[in-house]
C-alpha cells in the first residue's frame, strides 16, 4: 500500500469556462499539464455525452501530451467505448449520466445491469485499460463490481460532502462510517478502491485517511480554489492535506 493515495486531478471545469464563451481558452490541456508538474499523479476527465465540457479534441490532446496516467470518464455507451478503445487511456472509469443532471449524481447501478456492464467492460480490459466503476458504498453494488470484472471501484463521496456542506452532521458522519466500512469491503474482494467527488480542504481529510484509498480523483474544488490562489498552490495544499492525513 502506498504511503498516501495518489492524486487525480480532474480539469473538466477548465473546459466548462472556456466553453462559456465558446473559444479556445482557458485550455485544459494547458492546466492538464500545469497539475502534472504541480505534482498531480494522475489527470481525469469526462468526455460527457452533450460534450458540454471536455471535447473529443481535448482527449486527443491530452493523449499526446500527458505523461501521467490519464483516467477517462465516460457514460457506458457504444459511442464512447469506441472512443475509449481508439485511445486506450491508462484508466477508464465508467461513471453514470444523466442530461438533465448538473454533475455525476449518483453511482452506477451495477446489480441491475451486470450482465450487460461484464460484456461492456470485457473488450476495454483487453484492450489494457484499467475499468473502475464509480458507485455508492452500497455492498450490493460493490459485489456486482467484483463479479462484472472490474479491478477498481471508486465510492462517490457526493452525499458526504453535501452533508458536510449543509451542515447535516450526523448524516455526514453516517455517510463517513458508510465509505471507512465499504473501503475495507471492497478491498477484502481485492479490489481497488478509489474515492472522489465534491471533495474540498475541509472534507478530503477523513477520507484520505482510510488505509484501502489508493487514490482520489478531485476537480471542480480545485479549480474554484485555482481562480484564488492559483492551481499550482492549490493543488499543494490538497497534496500536503492528503499527507498529514495519511502520516
Ligand atoms: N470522480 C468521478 C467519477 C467523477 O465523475 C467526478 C466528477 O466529474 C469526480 C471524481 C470529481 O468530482 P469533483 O469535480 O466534484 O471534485
Amino acid at each position: 500500500m502506498t504511503s498516501r493515495p495518489r492524486l487525480g486531478v480532474n480539469i473538466d471545469h477548465v473546459a466548462t469556462v472556456r466553453n462559456a464563451r465558446g473559444g479556445d481558452v482557458p485550455d485544459p490541456v494547458r492546466a492538464a499539464l500545469l497539475a502534472e508538474q504541480a505534482g498531480a499523479d494522475g489527470i481525469t476527465a469526462h468526455l460527457r455525452e452533450d460534450r458540454r465540457h471536455i471535447s473529443d479534441d481535448d482527449i486527443e490532446r491530452l493523449m499526446a501530451a500527458l505523461t501521467v496516467p490519464l483516467n477517462f470518464e465516460m457514460a457506458a455507451t457504444d459511442e464512447m467505448q469506441k472512443i475509449a478503445l481508439r485511445h486506450k487511456p491508462h484508466a477508464v472509469c465508467i461513471v453514470p449520466e444523466k442530461r438533465e443532471e448538473r454533475t455525476t449524481e449518483g453511482g452506477l447501478e451495477v446489480a441491475r445491469e451486470e450482465n450487460r456492464l461484464a460484456h461492456y467492460i470485457a473488450p476495454l480490459r483487453e484492450a489494457g485499460c484499467r475499468v473502475s466503476i464509480f458507485i455508492a458504498a452500497d455492498m450490493r453494488q460493490i459485489e456486482a463490481a467484483h463479479r462484472i470484472g472490474a479491478e477498481v471501484i471508486e465510492l462517490h463521496t457526493g452525499a458526504y460532502c453535501d452533508a458536510h456542506a449543509e451542515g447535516r452532521f450526523d448524516d455526514r458522519d453516517r455517510e463517513l462510517e458508510a465509505l471507512r466500512e465499504m473501503s475495507a469491503f471492497a478491498n477484502s474482494l481485492g479490489l481497488e478502491v478509489h474515492a472522489g467527488h465534491g471533495l474540498t480542504y475541509d472534507t478530503v481529510q477523513p477520507v484520505a485517511a482510510f488505509p484501502e484509498v489508493m487514490e482520489l480523483n478531485i476537480g471542480h474544488f480545485l479549480i474554484g480554489e485555482a481562480i484564488f490562489r492559483g492551481l499550482t498552490p492549490a493543488i499543494h495544499e490538497m497534496q500536503r492535506l492528503i499527507e498529514e492525513a495519511r502520516a
